[in-house]
């Protein structure tokens, strides 16, 4: 009985459009879903599966909300709207969390045994998010509309899009796309222009002022450059080639 006041009492925090306990007892699908859930879950743990599952199809039938009776869910949960809802066999949920219309907890068909999820407390999950395989949605995360998880959700994240990323961690941006991507063969020049320049070290002479591989990009070249630094080039191993000369004289 307790957990259907908090249920109650949950629907009217977490629905704005909610105006009292009254009319939600008697008129919301998503508390009636659960309210029902509470008695096939007893009936269920207390060896009366068949009626439990009689009383859990019965409550998809008229809600839309297809609660597997063996689902542990804490009290405080609220569905709203609900209608399109799945929650799997071994799916576990915590206090305080708020599911939206078209969500699924439910399994990859990869895996035995444990195989839905766990929310742990004060979770979100938006409409028609899938949340998929025996993984962990960490306390006070955001799971975003149309998301679909895979992994496990580290306390206080956003999750979205498909498949789910974390964007938001402790409400701060999470940039987790590494968009550089190798380039062996930019990587390859890179190496040859030092190897270059160490050359042109120990030779005394300069040379390529540009590389793509540096900062400065091939943009920044004038048309003539090229033929300017030959001659530059040029020049100076003539230079080099005369101090030579004088030093064996
Ligand atoms: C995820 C959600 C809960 C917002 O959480 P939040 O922590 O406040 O996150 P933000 O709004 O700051 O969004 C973070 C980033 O994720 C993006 N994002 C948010 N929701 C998204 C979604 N469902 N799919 C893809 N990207 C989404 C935002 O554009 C933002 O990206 P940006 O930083 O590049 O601009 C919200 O966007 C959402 O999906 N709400 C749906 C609620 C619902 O189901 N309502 C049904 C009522 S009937």
């Amino acid at each position: 009985m307790g957990k259907i006041k908090m249920d109650l009492q949950a629907a009217l925090e977490k629905d704005p459009a909610a105006r009292n306990k009254f009319e939600i007892f008697f008129t919301y699908g998503g508390f009636k879903a659960l309210y029902r859930h509470r008695f096939a879950h007893w009936f269920y743990n207390h060896k009366m599966k068949y009626f439990a599952k009689l009383i859990a199809s019965g409550t998809r039938r008229k809600t839309g909300i297809d609660i597997h009776p063996a689902a542990k869910i804490a009290g405080g949960v609220f569905i709203d709207h609900g209608v399109g809802v799945v929650i799997g066999e071994t799916v576990e949920i915590g206090a305080n969390v708020l599911i939206y219309q078209g969500v699924t907890l439910g399994g990859t068909g990869k895996d035995t045994g444990k195989r839905h999820p766990t929310i742990e407390d004060n979770v979100m999950i938006s409409a028609g998010a899938k949340v998929l395989g025996p993984i962990v949605v960490g306390h006070d995360s955001k799971i975003g509309a149309g998301s679909v998880v895979l992994k496990d959700v580290p306390p206080h994240s956003t999750v979205v899009g498909v498949p789910g990323r974390v964007v938001k961690l402790n409400d701060m941006r999470v940039d987790d796309i590494d968009q550089k991507l190798p380039d062996p063969i930019l990587e390859e020049f890179a190496r040859l222009n030092r190897r270059i320049e160490k050359l042109e070290e120990t030779l005394k002479i300069k040379s390529c002022k540009y590389s793509i591989t540096q900062e400065n990009s091939v943009d920044g070249i004038e048309d003539n450059a090229i033929e300017r630094e030959i001659v530059e080039l040029e020049n100076s191993i003539d230079n080099n080639k005369e101090n030579l000369n004088k030093k064996e004289q």
